[in-house]
């Protein structure tokens, strides 16, 4: 384990049996119709690649890029930095980000691709925190819930660190205190 880990909340193994059934799930819902996987970078990347590879249908992939405005608290107005390049209208969109915290990046999302006119439009995300919602929103997949602590691993960051860590753990507060 990682030193700056107090404790691993998701192991790679239990990642990847959850990972496979939300992919089945997809697979199964989507039956018989294409899906454009929209990954918000960087932090869904880890769990894009293996999430794909779990979905047994014809799918393509894209990537936008959310940024806060001003001085990078979360109080900031959000931008879109990356738009997608490909046209997403009257297309099966899956929004893939790594984790909903007061949702306010999601909500977001949701209103930036709703007004591209997709056939449907639905997130998949690998964490929801347990943390009241500033954005009452809640993902159509998510594979785990998490208490309110930070945690990196698995693609998610702290300070850009940590993505590559194949777990999902708990930063030590000393890290960032
Ligand atoms: P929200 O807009 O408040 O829902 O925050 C979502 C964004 O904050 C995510 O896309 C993450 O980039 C970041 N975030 C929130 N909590 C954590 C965490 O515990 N670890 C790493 N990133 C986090
Ligand atoms: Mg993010």
């Amino acid at each position: 384990m990682h030193k700056d880990v107090t404790r691993i909340l998701y192991s790679k193994e239990q990642i990847e049996d959850r990972v496979r059934e939300i992919g089945r799930q997809i697979t199964k819902e989507y039956e018989g119709q294409e899906v454009v996987f929209v990954a918000i970078l960087k932090g869904s990347v880890v769990f894009l690649a293996d999430l794909i590879r779990n979905v047994e249908l014809d799918s393509t992939l894209d990537f936008a890029t959310v940024s806060s405005y001003g001085n990078g608290t979360t109080s900031g107005e959000l931008v879109m930095k990356k738009d997608v390049s490909v046209d997403v209208e009257g297309k099966n969109v899956i929004i893939v980000e790594d984790i909903l915290d007061s949702g306010k990046t999601m909500d977001y999302l949701y209103k930036h691709f709703t007004a591209k006119k997709p056939k449907s439009l639905k997130s998949c995300v690998l964490l929801d925190k347990k943390v009241e919602k500033l954005f009452p929103i809640k993902a159509d997949y998510t594979c785990f819930e998490c208490e309110d602590l930070f945690v990196v691993g698995y693609g998610l960051d702290y300070a850009q660190y940590y993505r590559a860590l194949p777990y999902i753990g708990e930063l030590n507060p000393s890290v960032y205190s």
